[in-house]
Protein backbone atom coordinates (compact mmCIF):
# COMPACT_ATOMS: atom_id res chain seq x y z
CA UNK A 1 0.00 0.00 0.00
CA UNK A 2 1.50 3.60 -0.77
CA UNK A 3 -0.95 6.44 0.84
CA UNK A 4 1.70 8.83 -0.74
CA UNK A 5 2.68 9.98 -3.78
CA UNK A 6 6.18 11.59 -2.29
CA UNK A 7 9.16 9.23 -2.29
CA UNK A 8 9.82 9.06 1.48
CA UNK A 9 10.61 5.52 2.00
CA UNK A 10 13.70 6.70 -0.88
CA UNK A 11 14.52 9.65 1.68
CA UNK A 12 17.96 8.38 2.66
CA UNK A 13 17.84 9.79 5.81
CA UNK A 14 15.11 8.05 7.16
CA UNK A 15 16.37 4.94 5.71
CA UNK A 16 20.06 5.50 7.32
CA UNK A 17 17.99 6.57 10.51
CA UNK A 18 15.66 3.30 10.63
CA UNK A 19 19.01 0.97 10.06
CA UNK A 20 20.69 2.61 12.89
CA UNK A 21 17.90 2.33 14.94
CA UNK A 22 17.04 -1.35 14.06
CA UNK A 23 20.95 -2.28 14.94
CA UNK A 24 20.61 -0.43 17.87
CA UNK A 25 17.68 -2.06 19.34
CA UNK A 26 18.94 -5.79 18.72
CA UNK A 27 22.20 -4.75 20.21
CA UNK A 28 20.46 -3.36 23.67
CA UNK A 29 18.40 -6.20 23.82
CA UNK A 30 20.87 -9.31 22.90
CA UNK A 31 22.85 -7.65 25.85
CA UNK A 32 19.47 -6.80 28.22
CA UNK A 33 18.56 -10.53 27.67
CA UNK A 34 21.23 -12.82 27.99
CA UNK A 35 20.31 -16.60 28.37
CA UNK A 36 20.09 -18.10 31.46
CA UNK A 37 21.40 -21.20 32.63
CA UNK A 38 18.58 -22.48 34.78
CA UNK A 39 14.58 -23.34 34.33
CA UNK A 40 14.16 -19.57 33.45
CA UNK A 41 15.85 -20.12 30.28
CA UNK A 42 12.77 -20.79 28.33
CA UNK A 43 11.20 -16.97 29.36
CA UNK A 44 14.33 -15.44 28.27
CA UNK A 45 14.22 -17.43 24.96
CA UNK A 46 10.78 -16.42 24.30
CA UNK A 47 11.08 -12.67 24.88
CA UNK A 48 14.43 -12.80 22.77
CA UNK A 49 12.36 -14.40 20.10
CA UNK A 50 9.36 -11.68 20.41
CA UNK A 51 11.53 -8.56 21.16
CA UNK A 52 15.02 -9.33 19.03
CA UNK A 53 14.99 -9.13 14.80
CA UNK A 54 11.86 -7.53 13.42
CA UNK A 55 9.35 -4.94 13.88
CA UNK A 56 9.61 -1.25 12.10
CA UNK A 57 11.53 -0.06 15.39
CA UNK A 58 9.04 3.06 14.83
CA UNK A 59 8.37 3.79 18.71
CA UNK A 60 12.31 4.21 19.26
CA UNK A 61 13.05 6.12 15.67
CA UNK A 62 10.43 8.58 17.40
CA UNK A 63 12.65 8.77 20.50
CA UNK A 64 15.83 9.47 18.28
CA UNK A 65 14.38 11.86 15.71
CA UNK A 66 12.64 13.74 18.94
CA UNK A 67 15.82 13.70 20.73
CA UNK A 68 17.83 15.81 17.60
CA UNK A 69 15.65 18.79 18.39
CA UNK A 70 17.58 19.03 21.65
CA UNK A 71 20.58 17.59 20.92
CA UNK A 72 20.38 14.73 23.29
CA UNK A 73 23.00 11.93 24.14
CA UNK A 74 22.03 9.22 21.95
CA UNK A 75 22.82 6.27 24.36
CA UNK A 76 19.95 7.68 27.10
CA UNK A 77 17.50 7.98 23.93
CA UNK A 78 18.76 4.49 22.76
CA UNK A 79 17.55 3.10 26.36
CA UNK A 80 14.49 5.46 26.30
CA UNK A 81 13.56 3.75 22.74
CA UNK A 82 14.65 -0.02 24.32
CA UNK A 83 12.43 0.82 27.46
CA UNK A 84 9.13 1.84 24.90
CA UNK A 85 9.60 -0.71 22.59
CA UNK A 86 9.69 -3.28 25.53
CA UNK A 87 6.06 -1.99 26.11
CA UNK A 88 5.42 -2.48 22.42
CA UNK A 89 6.30 -5.66 22.30
CA UNK A 90 4.75 -6.97 25.33
CA UNK A 91 1.53 -5.46 24.21
CA UNK A 92 2.04 -7.43 20.99
CA UNK A 93 2.62 -10.89 22.61
CA UNK A 94 -0.82 -10.33 24.47
CA UNK A 95 -2.63 -8.83 21.90
CA UNK A 96 -1.63 -12.27 19.74
CA UNK A 97 -2.93 -14.55 22.61
CA UNK A 98 -6.12 -16.92 21.70
CA UNK A 99 -7.94 -15.04 24.21
CA UNK A 100 -7.63 -11.62 22.29
CA UNK A 101 -6.67 -11.92 18.22
CA UNK A 102 -5.50 -15.19 18.41
CA UNK A 103 -2.72 -14.48 15.84
CA UNK A 104 -0.25 -17.20 14.34
CA UNK A 105 2.53 -14.95 12.75
CA UNK A 106 3.63 -11.79 13.77
CA UNK A 107 7.41 -10.24 12.25
CA UNK A 108 7.12 -13.09 9.80
CA UNK A 109 7.86 -15.71 12.60
CA UNK A 110 5.09 -17.54 14.82
CA UNK A 111 3.61 -16.17 17.47
CA UNK A 112 5.47 -16.43 21.32
CA UNK A 113 2.56 -18.96 22.24
CA UNK A 114 2.74 -20.83 18.90
CA UNK A 115 6.72 -20.81 19.55
CA UNK A 116 6.25 -21.74 23.04
CA UNK A 117 3.15 -22.11 24.62
CA UNK A 118 0.81 -19.56 26.01
CA UNK A 119 1.65 -19.52 29.44
CA UNK A 120 5.21 -18.44 28.52
CA UNK A 121 4.03 -15.90 26.15
CA UNK A 122 2.21 -14.30 29.13
CA UNK A 123 5.33 -14.32 30.97
CA UNK A 124 7.66 -12.86 28.26
CA UNK A 125 4.62 -10.37 27.84
CA UNK A 126 4.78 -9.49 31.45
CA UNK A 127 8.65 -9.82 31.69
CA UNK A 128 8.92 -7.07 29.32
CA UNK A 129 6.46 -4.72 30.64
CA UNK A 130 8.89 -5.07 33.77
CA UNK A 131 11.90 -4.51 31.60
CA UNK A 132 10.52 -1.28 30.92
CA UNK A 133 10.09 0.16 33.56
CA UNK A 134 13.50 -1.10 34.73
CA UNK A 135 15.12 0.82 32.07
CA UNK A 136 13.23 3.70 32.11
CA UNK A 137 14.33 4.35 36.10
CA UNK A 138 17.82 3.12 35.52
CA UNK A 139 20.35 5.75 36.55
CA UNK A 140 22.24 5.07 32.55
CA UNK A 141 18.93 6.37 31.38
CA UNK A 142 19.02 10.04 32.73
CA UNK A 143 21.26 11.74 35.34
CA UNK A 144 18.75 13.46 36.65
CA UNK A 145 16.13 11.05 38.96
CA UNK A 146 12.97 14.23 38.59
CA UNK A 147 13.65 13.44 34.79
CA UNK A 148 13.85 9.57 34.98
CA UNK A 149 10.79 9.38 37.27
CA UNK A 150 8.45 11.64 34.87
CA UNK A 151 9.56 9.15 32.06
CA UNK A 152 8.47 6.32 34.23
CA UNK A 153 4.95 7.72 35.10
CA UNK A 154 4.37 8.73 31.50
CA UNK A 155 5.71 5.58 30.66
CA UNK A 156 3.10 4.09 33.05
CA UNK A 157 0.20 6.47 31.81
CA UNK A 158 0.53 5.91 27.79
CA UNK A 159 0.57 1.80 28.82
CA UNK A 160 -2.51 1.46 31.26
CA UNK A 161 -6.06 2.02 31.52
CA UNK A 162 -5.65 5.61 29.80
CA UNK A 163 -3.44 4.41 26.93
CA UNK A 164 -2.92 1.26 25.39
CA UNK A 165 -4.57 -1.31 28.32
CA UNK A 166 -7.77 1.04 27.61
CA UNK A 167 -7.43 1.09 24.03
CA UNK A 168 -7.23 -2.44 23.65
CA UNK A 169 -10.40 -2.89 25.97
CA UNK A 170 -12.02 -0.62 23.59
CA UNK A 171 -10.99 -2.22 21.04
CA UNK A 172 -12.44 -5.89 21.78
CA UNK A 173 -15.92 -3.66 22.73
CA UNK A 174 -15.64 -2.57 19.14
CA UNK A 175 -16.54 -6.04 17.91
CA UNK A 176 -19.48 -6.01 19.64
CA UNK A 177 -20.88 -2.76 20.22
CA UNK A 178 -21.83 0.18 17.43
CA UNK A 179 -19.24 2.78 17.72
CA UNK A 180 -19.52 6.28 16.15
CA UNK A 181 -16.56 8.00 14.86
CA UNK A 182 -15.51 9.99 17.73
CA UNK A 183 -15.55 6.70 20.09
CA UNK A 184 -13.05 5.04 17.83
CA UNK A 185 -11.01 8.15 17.55
CA UNK A 186 -10.37 7.53 21.33
CA UNK A 187 -10.07 4.57 21.06
CA UNK A 188 -7.33 4.55 18.99
CA UNK A 189 -5.78 7.34 20.87
CA UNK A 190 -5.46 5.43 23.63
CA UNK A 191 -4.86 2.01 21.83
CA UNK A 192 -1.73 3.37 20.04
CA UNK A 193 -1.45 6.72 19.37
CA UNK A 194 -0.15 7.24 23.80
CA UNK A 195 2.90 4.84 23.31
CA UNK A 196 3.75 6.89 20.27
CA UNK A 197 2.67 10.06 22.32
CA UNK A 198 5.32 9.04 25.21
CA UNK A 199 7.64 8.60 22.79
CA UNK A 200 7.57 11.91 21.56
CA UNK A 201 7.37 14.11 25.10
CA UNK A 202 9.70 11.35 26.35
CA UNK A 203 12.51 13.23 24.41
CA UNK A 204 11.13 17.23 25.36
CA UNK A 205 11.35 15.61 28.84
CA UNK A 206 15.02 14.66 29.21
CA UNK A 207 15.67 18.02 27.40
CA UNK A 208 13.77 19.61 30.64
CA UNK A 209 11.16 21.08 27.93
CA UNK A 210 7.99 22.33 30.28
CA UNK A 211 4.99 21.85 29.38
CA UNK A 212 3.91 24.57 27.72
CA UNK A 213 6.93 24.52 25.04
CA UNK A 214 5.84 21.20 24.03
CA UNK A 215 2.23 22.02 22.29
CA UNK A 216 3.94 21.70 18.91
CA UNK A 217 5.04 18.09 19.48
CA UNK A 218 1.75 17.17 21.34
CA UNK A 219 -0.13 18.33 18.16
CA UNK A 220 2.25 16.53 15.80
CA UNK A 221 2.40 12.91 17.85
CA UNK A 222 -1.25 13.35 18.00
CA UNK A 223 -2.01 13.37 14.46
CA UNK A 224 0.73 10.95 13.46
CA UNK A 225 -0.97 8.49 15.99
CA UNK A 226 -4.02 8.85 14.37
CA UNK A 227 -2.15 8.46 10.97
CA UNK A 228 -0.78 5.23 11.60
CA UNK A 229 -3.68 3.54 12.87
CA UNK A 230 -5.80 4.59 9.86
CA UNK A 231 -2.66 2.85 7.85
CA UNK A 232 -2.88 -0.14 9.75
CA UNK A 233 -6.09 -0.68 9.40
CA UNK A 234 -6.17 0.07 5.74
CA UNK A 235 -3.05 -2.78 5.49
CA UNK A 236 -5.55 -5.12 7.66
CA UNK A 237 -8.02 -4.26 4.30
CA UNK A 238 -5.59 -3.83 1.15
CA UNK A 239 -2.06 -5.08 2.15
CA UNK A 240 0.47 -7.73 1.78
CA UNK A 241 0.49 -10.56 4.32
CA UNK A 242 3.81 -11.48 3.16
CA UNK A 243 5.47 -8.06 3.61
CA UNK A 244 3.47 -7.15 6.69
CA UNK A 245 4.46 -10.07 8.42
CA UNK A 246 1.27 -11.02 10.18
CA UNK A 247 -2.37 -12.25 9.08
CA UNK A 248 -4.58 -9.47 7.40
CA UNK A 249 -8.17 -9.34 7.00
CA UNK A 250 -9.14 -10.01 10.65
CA UNK A 251 -10.43 -6.75 11.44
CA UNK A 252 -13.44 -7.27 9.32
CA UNK A 253 -13.30 -10.90 9.73
CA UNK A 254 -14.46 -9.89 13.68
CA UNK A 255 -17.06 -7.25 12.33
CA UNK A 256 -14.57 -5.01 13.81
CA UNK A 257 -15.23 -1.48 13.66
CA UNK A 258 -12.23 0.74 12.54
CA UNK A 259 -11.50 3.82 10.66
CA UNK A 260 -12.22 2.03 7.47
CA UNK A 261 -15.15 0.47 8.15
CA UNK A 262 -16.92 3.83 9.32
CA UNK A 263 -15.51 5.76 6.62
CA UNK A 264 -14.59 3.94 3.61
CA UNK A 265 -11.28 3.39 2.26
CA UNK A 266 -11.27 6.22 0.14
CA UNK A 267 -12.47 9.06 3.18
CA UNK A 268 -9.62 6.88 5.16
CA UNK A 269 -6.85 7.37 3.27
CA UNK A 270 -7.90 11.17 2.41
CA UNK A 271 -8.28 11.47 6.48
CA UNK A 272 -5.06 10.28 6.98
CA UNK A 273 -3.01 12.29 4.47
CA UNK A 274 -4.85 15.54 6.07
CA UNK A 275 -3.58 14.06 9.94
CA UNK A 276 -0.22 14.17 8.29
CA UNK A 277 -0.08 17.46 6.48
CA UNK A 278 -1.52 18.75 10.10
CA UNK A 279 1.27 16.57 11.86
CA UNK A 280 4.19 18.56 9.67
CA UNK A 281 2.22 22.17 9.84
CA UNK A 282 2.56 21.40 13.92
CA UNK A 283 6.45 21.38 13.43
CA UNK A 284 6.76 24.80 11.64
CA UNK A 285 8.45 26.42 14.79
CA UNK A 286 11.50 23.72 14.47
CA UNK A 287 14.25 23.62 11.74
CA UNK A 288 15.73 21.24 9.37
CA UNK A 289 16.90 19.27 12.54
CA UNK A 290 13.00 18.38 12.64
CA UNK A 291 13.30 17.03 9.14
CA UNK A 292 13.54 12.87 10.59
CA UNK A 293 10.30 14.08 12.34
CA UNK A 294 8.67 15.60 8.86
CA UNK A 295 9.71 12.15 7.01
CA UNK A 296 8.67 9.99 9.49
CA UNK A 297 4.86 11.76 9.28
CA UNK A 298 5.08 10.86 5.58
CA UNK A 299 6.60 7.45 5.57
CA UNK A 300 3.65 6.43 8.39
CA UNK A 301 1.01 6.25 5.21
CA UNK A 302 3.15 5.30 2.81
CA UNK A 303 4.70 2.11 4.54
CA UNK A 304 3.42 -1.39 3.35
CA UNK A 305 4.04 -3.11 6.41
C1 LIG B 1 1.34 -2.90 15.23
O1 LIG B 1 2.35 -1.97 15.47
C2 LIG B 1 0.29 -2.78 16.25
C3 LIG B 1 -0.37 -1.47 16.30
C4 LIG B 1 -0.22 -0.69 17.32
C5 LIG B 1 -1.24 -1.07 15.22
P1 LIG B 1 3.56 -1.78 14.46
O2 LIG B 1 2.99 -1.68 13.06
O3 LIG B 1 4.41 -0.65 14.91
O4 LIG B 1 4.33 -3.16 14.59
P2 LIG B 1 5.88 -3.51 14.44
O5 LIG B 1 6.55 -2.96 15.67
O6 LIG B 1 6.40 -2.87 13.19
O7 LIG B 1 5.93 -4.99 14.38
C1 LIG C 1 -2.98 -3.98 18.52
O1 LIG C 1 -3.81 -3.61 17.48
C2 LIG C 1 -2.46 -2.78 19.13
C3 LIG C 1 -1.75 -3.05 20.38
C4 LIG C 1 -1.81 -2.21 21.33
C5 LIG C 1 -0.96 -4.27 20.52
P1 LIG C 1 -4.04 -4.64 16.33
O2 LIG C 1 -4.62 -5.92 16.85
O3 LIG C 1 -4.78 -3.97 15.22
O4 LIG C 1 -2.54 -4.89 15.87
P2 LIG C 1 -2.10 -5.92 14.78
O5 LIG C 1 -2.86 -5.55 13.53
O6 LIG C 1 -2.42 -7.29 15.32
O7 LIG C 1 -0.62 -5.68 14.64
MG1 LIG D 1 -5.88 -6.41 18.43
MG1 LIG E 1 -3.90 -7.92 16.52
MG1 LIG F 1 -4.41 -4.10 13.11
Amino acid sequence: MSLSGTETIGNATLRAAMQEVARDMDAALDLLLPLSGDPRRRLFEAMRHAAIGGGKRLRPLLVKATGRLFHLDPESLTRVGVAVECIHVYSLVHDDLPAMDDDDLRRGKPTVHRAFDEATAILAGDALHDLAYEIAADERTHADPFVRCELVRLLARASGPHGMAGGQMMDIAAEKQAFDLATVTRLQQLKTGALIGFCVEAAAVMAHVPPEGRTGLHGYARDIGLAFQIADDLLDVEGDAGLAGKALGKDAEAGKQTFVSLLGREKARQQAHLLVDQAKAHLHGYDESADLLRAIADYIIERDR
